[in-house]
């Protein structure tokens, strides 16, 4: 087997960091160093030659590193380690930018998720590992490289299958799109809890920023209702999904999404009544959220034992 290096690039370090420690090895070190004119560059610091290299670069935006700012330095540092002669580059990004743009939705519209995929191509980069990407099949079809989805449902099957044991629940998809995946976190969670639970899901469409659709197929009356979705944004999908579960006779409503942007009204979305409780995965950590926003309510799963698992299973060939 080929020597492996794991880099965290800055801003993913702590990440990485724990990724790390889960396969009982140190982070590659690395340097990264900024130019008066706002370029940078990237390098690695050891010998790389013949080496299977892991860079993990989460490509949400925040304040000073916005997505596309991490997504070149993400780029350019994977094009050094191949220049630097690394055998195989995987690019490990626990959440991916653009991956909402995955098709046209109006006339002469971008595919944005394709043109990364190119330029992830175009530097040689060997293999992708993302973290519950938006549409799968999207995903899988932009890259021509190979592609490595983590699903998000064991760990919400791990975390809800504790805390509702005794429950009738129903996994709630609060988008047509997102059926597959409540009916992963649906399957995952019966196998935990070794119990039944139901399906059910929203009617949603959005057409110029305006969200309409008001069916809530499935039945969700007097029973804990999950709610899963790949992201939370401004937090309107899972609210409105929320209120409807609760307007059908749902007891408790909990909603779990892979990724927390928390942008906007997401302050609203976590004093929302209609919510009894809220989860993420710390892909994106809660930082636009005032610490003790929500003391209780909303809970920070830790995806790196999963990305370790993706790693080793690569690594391994597997
Ligand atoms: C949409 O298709 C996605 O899966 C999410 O449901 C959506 O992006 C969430 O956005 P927001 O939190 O702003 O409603």
């Amino acid at each position: 087997m080929r020597p492996l290096s794991l880099f965290g690039l800055e801003r993913s370090r702590e990440l990485a960091q724990r990724v790390a420690a889960r396969l009982e090895i140190a982070l590659a070190r690395h340097e990264e160093r900024e130019f008066e004119d706002g370029e940078h560059k990237a390098r690695p610091l050891d010998d790389v030659r013949g080496h299977d290299a892991y860079v993990l670069h989460g490509l949400y935006g925040e304040d000073g590193a916005s997505g596309n700012d991490k997504l070149c330095r993400l780029l350019f540092f994977c094009g050094a380690l191949k220049d630097a002669g690394a055998r195989c580059v995987t690019a490990v990004v626990p959440y991916l930018c653009y991956a909402r743009k995955d098709r046209r939705t109006k006339p002469r519209d971008p595919i944005i998720t394709r043109y990364v995929a190119a330029m992830f191509e175009a530097l040689g980069i060997d293999r992708v590992i993302a973290l519950e990407v938006h549409n799968l099949a999207a995903f899988e079809n932009a890259f021509r490289i190979p592609t490595v989805r983590i699903e998000a449902a064991p760990l919400f099957a791990r975390h809800f299958a504790g805390q509702l044991r005794g429950e009738s629940v129903v996994a709630v998809s609060p988008d047509a799109g997102g059926a597959k995946r409540a009916e992963q976190f649906r399957r995952a969670f019966e196998e935990l809890a070794a119990a039944a639970a139901g399906s059910a899901y929203m009617e949603k469409y959005r057409s110029s920023g305006v969200v309409s659709g008001e069916i809530l197929a499935g039945e969700v009356g007097g029973r804990t209702a999950v709610i899963i979705d790949d992201l939370i944004s401004t937090g309107g999908t899972l609210v409105r999904a929320a209120k409807a579960c609760r307007a059908a006779g749902a007891a408790r409503v909990f909603a779990a999404a892979a990724h927390g942007l928390f942008i906007g009204g997401a302050a609203e979305l976590l004093a929302e009544p209609a919510l009894d409780g809220l989860v993420v995965t710390d892909t994106v950590p809660p930082f636009r959220l005032a610490p003790g926003i929500a003391p209780g309510r909303l809970a920070v799963l830790d995806s790196s034992e999963a990305i370790a698992e993706a790693i080793l299973a690569c690594h391994g060939g597997g």
